[in-house]
């Protein structure tokens, strides 16, 4: 309602924005404001040909950071009335936010805006200590309060089947060299912008593992350092997978993620069953539900994660163009 956003709250949220997870750290966002609303659109320059033909993964990415703006700019006391896929010529335009009414934050507003700084995938082992019941079921709200929803995988026969599926589909993206190469390619060793630097990557997978982990990692595992046997999986739908829905399951991914910080619980994501087409088909029917899984997630305790690099703000604005 308001009269637009500014330059400096676009710049502010934007800031905030740029902390969201995405697929290889590749950031496939941009950001620009225009008419005093802001656009948050994929960077298709940005998408992993091999990892991600079709876009998903950078329409997760994007949905997750339109989540952490929406915190910022309601944290700010200016939220926002958001339209998601606002012009069906540009499928790359995810959202454009408008000012609403000014208000007060909410008190959860304000703890998940708290945890964006503090949310770090975190690829190590975890202590085998189970995620007690009103931490999974805030899990399961974070979800639903963005139009998703989360599967919790329980007892040992049904993570086990899971592992399967997630394995299966491991091996079918390993056999690609193309995939491999660009993984390889943002596997960081030096500082950079972007990518997922050696030290975040988790440990060297081992044979015992029973989750298969993307292969970033590299760090030496100490003897006897194993996974949890018996890790929480959650996996987050969405009702279809429309590039809408997309949107929807990146944003609640982000919701799930701070909540889960927010409850000093440490999350990895693995892809693989998502990425394969029959292994998703496999794993909605091992489910039992309708729609379309949109990622999964290994929850637990652990060590504190650590932060990766982003591109500065600079880096991933546009500047108006003046519309006509
Ligand atoms: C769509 C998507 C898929 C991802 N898939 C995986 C995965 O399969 N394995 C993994 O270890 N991390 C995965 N991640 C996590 C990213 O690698 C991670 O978000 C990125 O490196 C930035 O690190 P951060 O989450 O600590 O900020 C995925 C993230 C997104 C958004």
């Amino acid at each position: 309602m308001g009269t637009g956003y500014t330059e400096t709250q676009l710049r502010a949220a934007v800031a905030d924005a740029v902390r969201a997870p995405s697929l290889h750290n590749t950031q496939p966002w941009r950001f620009r404001l225009r008419d005093g609303g802001i656009e948050v659109s994929v960077d298709p320059a940005r998408r992993l040909p091999a990892t991600d033909p079709s876009g998903w993964g950078t329409r997760i990415a994007g949905g997750a950071a339109l989540f952490n703006l929406r915190l910022s700019l309601a944290v700010a006391g200016t939220p926002a009335t958001v339209r998601l896929r606002p012009y069906p010529a540009d499928p790359d335009v995810l959202a454009r936010l408008v000012p609403e009414l000014p208000r007060r934050p909410t008190p959860t507003e304000q703890s998940l805006y708290a945890a964006i700084g503090r949310r770090f995938s975190n690829r190590a082992p975890f202590w085998p200590d189970p995620v007690p019941a009103d931490a999974r079921w805030r899990l399961g709200e974070a979800a639903r309060a963005e139009q998703c929803w989360l599967e919790l995988v329980i007892g040992v026969s049904a993570v086990n089947a899971f592992a399967e599926i997630a394995r299966s589909a491991h091996r079918v993206l390993e056999r690609d060299p193309a995939y491999r190469a660009e993984r390889a390619d943002w596997v960081r060793t030096e500082p950079a912008p972007d990518g997922v630097p050696a030290r975040a990557g988790g440990p060297q997978a081992e044979p015992q593992d029973l989750l298969p982990s993307r292969g970033f990692g590299g760090l030496d595992r100490a003897p006897g350092r194993d996974f949890e046997p018996e890790p929480l999986v959650a996996v987050l739908g969405a009702a279809g997978n429309t590039v809408v829905d997309q949107v929807l399951a990146g944003q609640a991914l982000q919701r799930v993620l701070l909540t889960a910080t927010d409850a000093g619980l440490a999350v990895s994501m693995l892809s693989q069953p998502i990425e394969v087409s029959g292994a998703r088909e496999a794993l909605r029917l091992s489910l039992g539900r309708f729609g379309t899984p949109q990622m999964v997630m290994r929850i637990g305790y652990g060590q504190p994660g650590m932060a990766t690099p982003r591109r500065t703000v600079d880096e991933v604005l546009d500047v108006a163009v003046a519309p006509g």
